[in-house]
């Protein structure tokens, strides 16, 4: 592990070969991405890390933007001297990685969006965010964790993969309090990258999970049709976790993808 600018930083494979960045989703770290690290790794140099005030990343006062989760994306692409990456954003991570590829997209080779939307929230989903931060405060981020996480699994996935979930769950339950509100204000107050779509040039992979309950397939077929270079697939058996839940499908997408790249 590297720290950069407060930031938890892992690298796996070498230098030398085509970067792929991973930007992990909410409330989780990189670890979510391990699947993922430990099939492309001998092939591809791999960067995950931690999305500032999660996992290992300092919270500080917790006051966070997406363009401060982005400036931190471009930091470590700059620290790391990293040439055109692969970016792959899960949920949280794809509204850091569209907004990513709207201020610059030509700084990535490619672009892969799991489980996640370029709307911004609605009234209805801001007040559900100011709610949690009121959970947070009031009772706990456990409890917090206890009404979100679940949703973001499938069914099946709770019933025979337990292990998955469990292991996530845990990890989420542990995470610092202000840096999952810091997460909560700056998801709330997002931008809309939608108008952006239409314009994005490099190619693009979208991966939904079959039931995922957040961003349904539909949504994200929508998505990818705004997108002219772009390949859309559904995970089977996958929820809002695809990567985590359904890694083999995910890994092959992935693999496909990043031969056409
Ligand atoms: C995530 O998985 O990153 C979250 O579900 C995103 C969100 O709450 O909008």
């Amino acid at each position: 592990m590297n720290i950069v600018n407060n930031l938890a930083i892992y690298e796996s494979g070498k230098g030398n070969q085509q970067s792929i960045i991973f930007v992990h989703g909410f409330p989780y770290d990189h670890t979510m991405w391990d699947n993922q690290v430990d099939f492309l790794k001998d092939e591809f140099h791999c960067v995950t890390y931690d999305i500032r005030g999660l996992g290992k990343s300092e919270a500080g006062d917790g006051q966070f933007t997406m363009e401060m989760f982005v400036d931190d994306l471009f930091d470590i692409i700059d620290k790391l001297e990293l040439k055109h990456p692969l970016l792959c954003g899960l949920s949280m991570g794809g509204y850091i990685s569209l907004r990513a590829v709207e201020r610059d997209q030509f700084k990535f080779s490619g672009l892969i969006l799991c489980d996640t939307k370029s709307e911004a929230d609605n009234t209805e989903a801001k007040l559900k965010r100011a709610s949690g931060i009121k959970t947070i405060n009031n009772e706990g981020l456990e409890k917090f964790i206890e009404a979100t996480v679940p949703a973001t699994f499938a069914k099946e996935t709770i019933e025979k993969n337990k292990d998955i979930f469990d292991r996530t769950f845990e990890r989420a339950k542990k995470e610092n309090p202000v840096g999952v509100k810091g997460s909560l204000l700056a998801m709330l107050s997002r931008t809309d990258t939608t108008p952006y779509l239409e314009n994005i040039k490099i190619p693009t992979l979208v991966i939904s999970g079959t039931v995922d309950a957040l961003t349904p397939p539909e949504v994200m077929r929508k998505m990818a049709e705004k997108i002219s270079n772009s390949e859309f697939a559904v995970a089977p058996r996958a929820g809002h976790m695809a990567p985590l839940e359904n890694p083999g499908f995910v890994n092959d997408m992935i693999k496909g993808f990043l031969k056409k790249v």
